[in-house]
């Protein structure tokens, strides 16, 4: 892994901390990102000081917004010769709707439609350094055990009709959808592509994310849900890393890995246990109409959110 160098949104805190320290105690080099400045720099140092390495490094973006997805991509271009590996884990969850500057629902927008404005302008340099027989990696992470997450397409906002279900259900939906069809795009004519995507569907995991909840799942999830499925950073990243580094995986594109929860034991491999399986997308997640569709309209609201004017920086 020395020779690598990972991206990894969402790389500050929970989940992508723990994939970001697992890539770094490995070796390579790893660019961490998140919106909080401060936050970014802690967690920059608590890494650099776990696993000594000093090639670990803090980019604060603010991925609620395409222009700065864009401007992430630009700097990661060009302070940075290669670019091997992309996670994208940033992520959110909130119980109150809300809009981003650039007028698209927050959950969509950080959890979505930022990872499909960022790996765009990255896929040159991915590519780069892919080679047939050694794909560069592309892992999302997203909610596991949603299948056929609905895509509300005629209310993406969801301005009519928010519940903090059907935001997670269509941004499932939409993560799930965009993985099969952007391996479709990806595909090589000799079969052998130089950039894999992959998604691995997580359900209950210790993390701070646990913040934006609503009241009755604050209660419900620590005290009921999480003793009895939780699982730990730790263990994701175990298994992100697996998708990311194991011979096995070489060539898989467009797949979808669910996470077991705690009531589930791992299953033994050669490489040690193993906590997750392949899973069969749904017919709607599988449909190239429906990938085609999603595609369409993500290009059109990131082509719209470049038009829209910030306040200055
Ligand atoms: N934990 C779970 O139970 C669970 C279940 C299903 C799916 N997931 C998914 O797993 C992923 C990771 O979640 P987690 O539990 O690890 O959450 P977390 O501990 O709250 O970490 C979220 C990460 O995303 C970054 N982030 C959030 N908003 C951002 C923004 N606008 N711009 C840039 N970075 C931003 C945060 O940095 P800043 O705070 O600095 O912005 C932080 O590094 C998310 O996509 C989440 O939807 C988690």
């Amino acid at each position: 892994m020395e020779s690598k160098t990972i991206l990894v949104t969402g790389g500050t805190d929970g989940i992508g901390k723990a994939i970001a320290g697992a890539l770094a105690a490995k070796g390579a080099e790893v660019i961490i990102v998140g919106s909080n400045p401060e936050k970014g720099v802690r967690a920059n140092r608590e890494l650099r000081l776990a696993t000594g390495n000093d090639r670990v490094h803090f980019v604060q973006a603010d991925l609620s917004l395409v222009q700065e997805a864009g401007r992430l991509a630009g700097l990661v271009t060009a302070q940075f010769r290669k670019l091997d590996q992309l996670i994208l884990c940033a992520g959110i969850f909130r119980a109150q709707r809300s809009e981003t500057a650039e007028g698209i629902e927050s959950h969509f927008a950080v959890n979505y439609l930022s990872r499909f404005a960022l790996t765009g302008p990255l896929l040159p340099r991915l590519a780069a350094s892919g080679k047939p027989g050694a794909a560069s990696r592309i892992l999302l992470i997203s909610g596991g055990g949603v299948k056929d997450g609905k895509i509300h397409y005629e209310d993406i906002n969801l301005r009519r009709n928010f519940s903090v279900m059907r935001t997670v259900l269509q941004v499932c939906g939409a993560n799930d959808t965009f993985v099969i069809e952007q391996a479709r795009r990806l595909a090589a004519p000799d079969g052998q592509p130089r950039v894999t995507i992959n998604l691995l569907g997580v359900g209950v995991v210790r993390t701070n994310i646990r913040r934006g909840f609503p009241l009755w799942m604050k209660v419900l999830v620590p005290l009921v849900l999480s003793p009895l499925l939780g699982q730990t950073p730790d263990q994701i990243a175990e298994s992100a890393l697996s998708l990311l580094t194991a011979p096995e995986f070489e060539g898989v594109t467009g797949a979808l890995f669910k996470h077991f929860d705690r009531l589930r034991p791992g299953v033994r491999t050669p490489e040690g246990i193993r906590r997750f399986e392949r899973v069969t997308p749904g017919k709607r997640t599988a449909d190239p109409g429906e990938g085609r569709r999603l595609w369409e309209l993500s290009e059109e609201l990131a082509a719209q959110a470049q038009h829209i004017a910030q306040p200055a920086r």
